[in-house]
């Protein structure tokens, strides 16, 4: 190619990436399949690998391409980077006290009108300014003490959210102001990466955005990914200033910069109260945390009649919400036996309220994970519970461990260990060279084990016995009434009965219930054994596949794997499973029970819009409950998944809908709500 040429198709290339880039990363909307994506990276990479002359600094190909710095330099604010107030009383009267001082310090009486408000969210990352030339990202810089932060470009461009050029008609001069942060779903997928390998956990999403913009190697930066959203603006040039915060945020979303859509005009206190109430009903449900809202008097020239004190606008302010994460005591370490034998350690907590909820247990994850936070009993801790995680130990308040004297160092209690029993049947606890789990040997023989196995065995949508919860395992598994699944089948009315707290009457309508259960499918019967790497979703490809248990009991490894989405773990699971004298023998004696099938019936494969497709299903549907449209999608001949990945074809999003449906946008998967679901398959 000709330079001339080259020069040509790599600007081409270059808007057409980026443009992809704001429709992916911004907008939520991809315009290009992934691959066609990559062909065009590629394409430019090549061009600019062969004429170097033509590598721009505002080539996508340049995001990650910085080589580690030894330090970070010192960057001037062109205007200071200001806080905000914050309001603490996070009830609504904070949003009324606010509007009254704006009133009262702009003067107003009552006759004058409400007072016009931009309200958004208080982002919980770490404040970022960007600076374009002529449209051109020339510069990032962290906050630091408000006059001088540091530079930080290299791993701000790793940002793909963040335009390295901006479109449109460009001012000569923007500074862009924003907070960078980690979504909840990046923040979860990095942590489970680094538990599985044994490594260091983040601590929060917050403290994990400011560790990657502080990384001095940006592919390290780029291996935590950072999420920005703009919030106003430093220094300006050569831009028509528009009058209103509000339409500022607009112009900046117009030059392609992401802003956040939860962003409102609000008039008045009442205005703010109703905004605050409304965010925080969503709170759970956002991809990110907040920390509260933000209110900003829309006006730049009431603004600026306002003014500041100190470091600090007066004419914004921040309105908080409670607290995500608290601090509480531990009282005590123990540790809990998976279906599958994995020990997890698990802090019991004097009851503390956070996120919403009160708290008095929390997840230690593993022992590598517990060793390292170091957490011990008496210790103060942060316990953070954000969105629908579960609660989770942070970090352990050093300063107030108990010690054993007052004047010594030594520390009451000793560093956690695992038990190397199990703790409910006593077998040894091993864990793999090369995992962060351990698990009891036990297998059966274990009552933690044997109690959840039956739990699952009885399951919704296992065999469905209702009625079998808990309490009653507790009871029957203790009592050496049930030992296995096939045990349920012999239980006669006179042995319930004689259960604590179980009237006549409701252990007639749960032996109604196992008796009824004996009629079901191959798949659930799979399902409900138990298989370890064996999911609802496995057991029905498993039982479609082979059509009765006998074949599936005598396939080897090779033709497990020719089962659909059967690969060598799951097939070894599966084979030892059946390897296993006992096993056969629970499900000999769960057939003589007369639990059945019809064999062969789910062999038969419906042919509909859907057959073979995977869909997730998030949130709640208006009309439908979740296993309804599991069951009509299965009847369908598709499949349910439990998380969205790139194999996902259709995602069934309701109310409250939590990260999978983040997740799916960013993937570009196709989207439906129930009435769409419902066309899609033809009611
Ligand atoms: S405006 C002059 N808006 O909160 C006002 N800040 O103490 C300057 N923050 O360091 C800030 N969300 O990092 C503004 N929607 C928002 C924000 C926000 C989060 C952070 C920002 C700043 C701190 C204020």
């Amino acid at each position: 190619m000709q330079l001339a040429d080259a020069a040509a198709r790599a600007e081409v290339l270059r808007r057409e990436i980026e443009r992809h880039n704001h429709a992916y990363y911004v907008l939520d909307r991809p315009t290009l399949p992934d691959a066609e994506y990559d062909r065009l990276f590629r394409e430019l990479q090549a061009i600019e690998v062969a004429h170097p002359q033509l590598l721009t600094a505002d080539s996508p190909t340049q995001r990650v391409g910085g080589k580690p710095l030894d330090g970070f330099s010192p960057v001037r604010h062109a205007v200071p980077m200001l806080s905000i107030r914050t309001e603490t009383d996070t009830e609504a009267s904070g949003a009324l006290a606010f509007d009254a001082r704006i009133r009262r310090e702009l003067g107003f009486g009552e006759s004058d009108p409400a007072v016009e408000y931009a309200a958004e969210l208080k982002f919980d990352g770490l404040a970022i300014n960007l600076r374009y030339e002529q449209g051109l990202l020339v510069q990032a810089a962290t906050r630091g003490d408000g006059e001088t932060g540091e530079e930080v470009t290299q791993n701000i461009r790793t940002v793909r959210q963040i335009p390295l050029r901006l479109s449109g008609k460009v001012p000569e001069l923007l500074e862009v102001r924003g907070e960078a942060y980690m979504s909840r779903a990046d923040f979860e997928r990095y942590n489970e990466r680094q538990r599985a390998q044994g490594k260091p956990a983040l601590v929060n999403p917050r403290n994990g955005a400011a560790g990657s913009v502080r990384q001095l190697d940006p592919a390290l930066c780029a291996a935590r990914p950072l999420s920005f959203y703009a919030y106003g603006l430093g220094d300006i040039a050569g831009w028509d200033l528009p009058t209103s915060h509000a339409d500022v945020l607009d112009a900046l979303a117009a030059f392609g910069l992401p802003v956040c859509e939860h962003r409102a005009v609000v008039r008045g206190g009442e205005g703010l109260v109703e905004f605050h109430a409304r965010i925080r009903e969503l709170r759970d449900t956002l991809p990110f945390d907040i920390d509260g809202v933000v209110y900003k008097v829309n006006s730049l020239a009431l603004q600026q009649r306002l003014g500041f004190v100190t470091r600090e606008p007066r004419w914004a302010v921040a309105h908080k919400y409670p607290a995500e994460e608290m601090l509480t005591t531990v009282e005590a370490i123990e540790v809990q036996v998976g279906r599958t034998g994995a020990i997890t350690p698990v802090a019991r907590l004097a009851p503390v309220f956070v996120g919403g909820v009160t708290v008095t247990n929390a997840t230690l994850h593993n022992e590598i994970e517990a060793r390292r936070k170091d957490v011990r009993v008496g210790d103060t801790v942060i316990v953070r519970r954000a969105g629908d995680v579960i609660p989770e130990v942070v970090s352990v308040v050093l300063e107030r461990r108990p010690k054993r004297d007052l004047l010594g160092d030594e520390p009451l209690h000793p560093p956690f260990e695992l038990p190397r029993l199990c703790p409910v049947c006593g077998s040894a606890v091993e864990r793999p060279e090369d995992e962060a789990i351990a698990r009891c040997t036990g297998g059966l023989i274990c009552p933690a084990q044997r109690k959840q196995a039956l739990l699952h065995f009885a399951g919704r949508r296992a065999m469905d016995i209702e009625g079998l919860g808990d309490k009653l395992v507790e009871q029957l598994v203790d009592n050496a009434i049930v030992k296995t699944p096939a045990d349920l089948y012999k239980l006669g009315l006179l042995a319930m009965a004689s259960l604590e707290r179980m009237a006549e009457k409701s252990a007639a309508n749960l032996l109604a219930a196992i008796d009824r259960s004996r009629q079901t499918t191959l798949a659930r019967f799979i399902f409900a054994l138990g298989i370890r790497n064996v999911g609802e979703a496995t057991a029905k490809d498993l039982a479609r596949f082979f059509g009765s248990l006998d074949a599936l009991m005598q396939a080897g490894m090779d033709r497990l794997q020719q089962v659909p989405d059967v690969g060598p773990v799951v097939a070894a699971s599966i084979a030892r499973f059946f390897a296993e004298p006992h096993n056969v023998e629970v499900i000999e004696q769960l057939r003589a029970a007369g639990v059945h099938w019809i064999e062969g019936e789910a062999a038969a494969v419906v042919s509909s819009p859907i057959s073979g497709k995977t869909f997730v299903l998030t949130g709640s549907l208006p009309t439908l409950s979740r296993d309804e449209a599991k069951d009509m999608i299965e009847a369908l001949g598709g499949k349910v998944a439990g998380s969205v990945s790139k194999k996902t074809d259709y995602v069934v999003a309701g109310f409250d809908a939590g990260t999978k449906l983040e997740k799916a946008q960013a993937l570009g998967l196709a989207i439906l709500d129930e009435i769409q679901f419902r066309e899609l398959i033809g009611q």
